[in-house]
């Protein structure tokens, strides 16, 4: 080892001597590469000019996306094709509009006594939004109000129009938008969407003089608001993390606050999120004041003592979980890692020389070239085996859960009519709430557990124990043992290998 330094001194030397030539190589060819690059942007730029030339000016008031289209005809083209059928998009929800309900029975039993007993299908495309809401027997059934709209339509002009006819000053459109929404919200729902006309629209995400990214909701913007005075920590929404650092006088507001990665997702967490309808103005409320993690939404429920309605066989006063794509998103590890849902479900794409975001909002797995390559260096076959293998066990489980909280109804229904009093059922029925809170949360999410796999089988297994113990409670509480309820003897309804 001592004469290793001696014959190694001349080869450094011939070796610096060759660093020189090669930094000088390595100069000319970055410069010449840098030209070439200044000269791409610089086309490049033009180009980008050329997309936003304004040909017919759009305003707050311009819900008509073929307005929007004349300026930028790209993305309304892609916004467009959310109109197209795309039958095989998913690998196990199913087609479109196809019915949960018919898939698997077990979901009219567990969704008994409320109107997604009824009627609740696969979604569609952006385009469909309002035609669908007109559709559902949930709505020519049932009463809805108009907060229903809020989610389903370009409604900011309409709100603001209807705070202003209350008396709000036209100069303060903000406040003037907040007082119409609750206007609205209040309205049945006949009178409330005779107000608007489009399905979700530019309007909604761009501002009409910028085009900058933004959110307009107020369900989203009270909610996530609420969220920033939480505790909960998001460090996948760094501005949040950012507010609660600073003097807290002024509420958390994402426009002016969030980075633009974080907008990539908040424009899609406006509605794409868990809601409820509070009070008797039926105010779209997202319920984030305690955090956005399952138990932290129960928690925030257990203590407005909310129900969304009374299970006609157990007595329990049960919960409505709502698509909260946004939520679970949160749990995962591409949030964390800062990857936004316009990533995957609006990837960049090349139209001539022009980078464009995809406006046809979809499944990415249509489209696994533009939505995962850019990150995953792995063939599409192997990208898609990885989501359905998630997505497989994410089945396995839902089908264990699902008929655990069948067997507890079944129990429960059968203490009931046993005759155990309410006193003996109250431990097995907030089993059943707490139970069927988790198995619908993640089941109404649309992602089949891609977006957080751990943190759906954590809630499965939480909806599974809560509800064997729930069972056990049933019996506990007087429900004769050679019954329905009993585990293993509970009516097994065929399940289709489909079923949801
Ligand atoms: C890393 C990529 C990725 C990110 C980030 C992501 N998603 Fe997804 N999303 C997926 C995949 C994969 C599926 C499953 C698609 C399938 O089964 O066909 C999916 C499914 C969905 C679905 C159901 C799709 C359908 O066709 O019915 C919705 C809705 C959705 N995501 C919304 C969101 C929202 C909202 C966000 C952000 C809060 C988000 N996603 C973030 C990859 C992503
Ligand atoms: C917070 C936003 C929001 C509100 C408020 C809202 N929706 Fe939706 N709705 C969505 C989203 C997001 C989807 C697509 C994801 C899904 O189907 O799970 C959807 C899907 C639907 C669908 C198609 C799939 C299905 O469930 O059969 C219907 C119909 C529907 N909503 C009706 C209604 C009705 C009726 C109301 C009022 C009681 C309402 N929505 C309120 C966001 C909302
Ligand atoms: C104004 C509310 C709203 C906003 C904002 C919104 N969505 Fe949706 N989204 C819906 C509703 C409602 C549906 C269901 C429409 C139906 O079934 O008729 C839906 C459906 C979808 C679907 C299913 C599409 C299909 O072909 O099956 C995906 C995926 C999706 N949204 C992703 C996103 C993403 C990603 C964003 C953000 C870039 C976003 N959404 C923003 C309300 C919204
Ligand atoms: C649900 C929300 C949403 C809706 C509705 C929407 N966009 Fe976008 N748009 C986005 C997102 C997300 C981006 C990416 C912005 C970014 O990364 O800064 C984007 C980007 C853009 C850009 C910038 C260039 C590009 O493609 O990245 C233009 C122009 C644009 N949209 C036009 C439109 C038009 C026109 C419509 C209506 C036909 C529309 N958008 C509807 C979410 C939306
Ligand atoms: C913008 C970059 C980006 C995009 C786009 C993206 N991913 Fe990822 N993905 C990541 C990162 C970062 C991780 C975390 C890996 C790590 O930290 O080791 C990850 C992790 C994963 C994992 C492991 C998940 C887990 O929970 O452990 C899977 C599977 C995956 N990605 C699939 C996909 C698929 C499928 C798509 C397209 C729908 C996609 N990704 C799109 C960046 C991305």
């Amino acid at each position: 080892m001592d004469t290793a330094p001696e014959p190694a001194a001349p080869r450094r030397l011939r070796g610096s001597a060759l660093v020189y030539v090669v930094v000088a190589i390595a100069a000319v060819g970055a410069t010449i590469a840098a030209l070439a690059l200044l000269r791409n942007i610089s086309q490049r730029k033009e180009e980008a000019k050329q997309t936003a030339l304004i040909l017919a000016p759009v305003s707050e008031e311009t819900t008509d996306p073929a307005v929007w289209g004349k300026s930028f005809p790209a993305q309304y083209d892609g916004y467009q094709r959310t109109a197209d059928p795309s039958p095989l998009k998913k690998t196990l929800a199913g087609g479109e509009s196809e019915s949960y309900l018919e898939k698997d029975p077990r979901w009219k039993t567990i969704f008994k006594g409320y109107p997604f007993s009824v009627d609740y299908r696969v979604a569609r495309g952006h385009a469909f939004m309002l035609s669908d809401q007109d559709m559902t027997e949930r709505v020519k059934q049932f009463k809805q109000p108009g907060s229903c709209l809020h989610c389903h339509a370009s409604i900011i002009p309409a709100y603001y129009k209807k705070g202003v006819e209350a008396g709000v000053p036209a100069t303060d459109r903000r406040a003037a938008i907040m007082k119409g929404f609750e206007q609205v919200c209040s309205m049945p729902f006949a009178e409330g969407r005779a107000l608007v006309h489009d399905a979700v629209s530019c309007v909604d995400c761009h501002d009409p003089d910028s085009m900058r990214l933004r959110v307009t909701r107020p369900g989203f913007l009270n909610g996530v608001s609420a969220l920033a005075r939480s505790d909960d920590p998001v460090p996948h929404l760094p501005s949040i993390e950012r507010w609660r650092k600073g003097d807290r006088t002024t509420p958390y507001d994402p426009n002016a606050l969030a980075t633009r990665q974080e907008m990539r997702s908040m424009a899609c967490g406006q509605c794409h999120v868990e809601y409820y309808f509070a009070g008797d103005k039926k105010i779209v409320t997202y319920p984030w004041a305690n955090g956005l993690k399952v138990e932290q939404i129960e928690a925030y429920y257990d203590g407005a003592k909310w129900k969304d309605w009374t299970h006609p066989d157990t007595g329990a006063a049960v919960l409505k979980a709502q698509h909260p794509e946004f939520e679970l998103w949160s749990q995962g590890v591409h949030a964390r890692s800062g990857v936004s849902c316009a990533d995957c479900h609006m990837p960049y794409t090349r139209q001539g020389a022009i980078k464009i975001s995809d406006h046809h909002v979809r499944s990415p797995l249509l489209n696994i070239n533009r939505a995962c390559q850019t990150c995953h260096a792995y063939p599409e076959e192997e990208l898609r085996n990885r989501v359905e293998t998630i997505q497989h066990r994410h089945k396995d489980l839902r089908d264990k859960a699902t008929q655990a909280v069948t067997d507890l109804i079944g129990a429960i229904a059968a203490a009931k009519q046993a005759g155990a009093s309410d006193e003996a059922l109250a431990p097995a029925r907030a089993l059943h709430r707490r139970a069927q809170w988790r198995l619908d949360f993640v089941c109404a999410e649309n992602s089949y557990g891609f977006h957080a796999p751990q943190e759906a089988a954590r809630i499965f297994a939480e909806s599974i124990d809560d509800a064997r113990q729930g069972q056990l409670a049933a019996l506990g509480a007087g429900a004769p043992t050679k019954t329905a309820g009993a585990p293993g003897e509970a009516p097994q309804p065929s399940l289709g290998n489909q079923s949801r």
